[in-house]
């Protein structure tokens, strides 16, 4: 079945909407409602992306899209998962990817979209867990399968034992090469490019691509939906992963899918990320 998205726009993440400090359900869904309204193409959750009381909260959050766009794509994952207020532990065993994809069916009240394996950098047999995953796929009981956090050698591996449909790297403007995602490219998987701002502790976005910045503030435009339109427009076959906690965020940058990317805006953007070592 693979796992497909339309060509242009943005992914949400539920992360911090679960685990900012002083999260609300209300909020949360105040948020994904806004989101789904204005078009995001899919949700991106996890069975980490939960509380102390509750394991699927950022499942259940997701879910809620559901409710508003059926059939709304979503990608969750598996292996990495909360022990305590404070603490998250990682098993990418097979065993427990198994009973995570089972749980996660439970919870979302069908196959998951896409089940990523969360930690795979962090996996001790990763061909195991691959290999469990492609019995998943098989069975049924999620729709397609990819992995997080992945190098190119990583990817390697998995892809010697079945078809990758999808991966979901950190790629943080400025801060992150472009390695896997031009991996991803060639082999015709599409890239999730998670935190493409940096997380929400990161430095301010305008000092990572002050050109961009400098555009958009002449045009009053936002500095993040610049950056999001003009990656959009730069990687094709990647779609980014925002983590906004706010509806007046959310959609600000799911507004990049149809901002016009200009000769100027798309050189600010390459001479950014060149300037940085992390170039295109
Ligand atoms: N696979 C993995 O291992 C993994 C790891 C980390 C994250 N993720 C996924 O990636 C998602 C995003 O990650 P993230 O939240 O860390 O990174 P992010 O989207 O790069 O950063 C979020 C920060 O950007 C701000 N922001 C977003 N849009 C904005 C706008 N238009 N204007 C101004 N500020 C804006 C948010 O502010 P407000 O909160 O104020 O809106 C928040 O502080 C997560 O929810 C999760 O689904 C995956």
């Amino acid at each position: 079945m693979g796992f497909t998205l339309p060509e242009r726009g943005v992914v949400l993440g539920v992360a911090s909407l679960v685990l900012k400090e002083g999260a609300t359900v209300d909020a949360a869904l105040a948020v994904v409602r806004a989101a789904v309204g204005a078009g995001v193409l899919a949700i991106d959750t996890a069975r980490a992306y939960a509380t102390v009381d509750d394991d699927a909260a950022g499942e259940r959050i997701a879910q809620a899209a559901r409710a508003q766009r059926p059939g709304i794509p979503i990608i969750t994952k598996a292996g990495h998962f909360r022990v305590a207020r404070a603490a998250w532990d990682v098993d990418g065993s097979a065993e427990r990817v198994r009973a995570d994809a089972l749980r996660s069916r439970e919870v979302l009240g069908a196959p998951p979209s896409l089940l990523l394996l969360h930690r795979a950098d962090r996996v001790d047999d990763l061909d195991a867990s691959v290999h469990e995953l492609a019995t998943l796929r098989e069975e049924g009981v999620v729709e397609a399968i990819g992995l997080s956090n992945a190098s190119i050698e990583l990817l390697d591996r998995a892809r010697a034992i079945t078809t990758i449909d999808a991966v979901e790297n950190r790629y943080a403007f400025g801060l992150d090469p472009a390695d896997e995602y031009r991996y991803c490219r060639g082999a015709g998987i599409p890239f999730l490019a998670y935190a493409p701002f940096g997380g929400p502790k990161a430095e301010p976005l305008a000092t990572r691509v002050p050109r961009v910045a400098a555009l958009a503030m002449s045009r009053g435009d936002s500095v993040h939906r610049s950056a999001l339109a003009a990656m959009l427009d730069a990687m094709p076959g990647a779609w980014p992963v925002i983590g906004s906690t706010r509806v007046e965020s959310v959609l600000d940058s799911i507004g990049a899918a149809d901002l016009a990317v200009d000769d100027s805006l798309r050189q600010a953007f390459a001479d950014d990320l060149a300037s940085r070592g992390v170039g295109l």
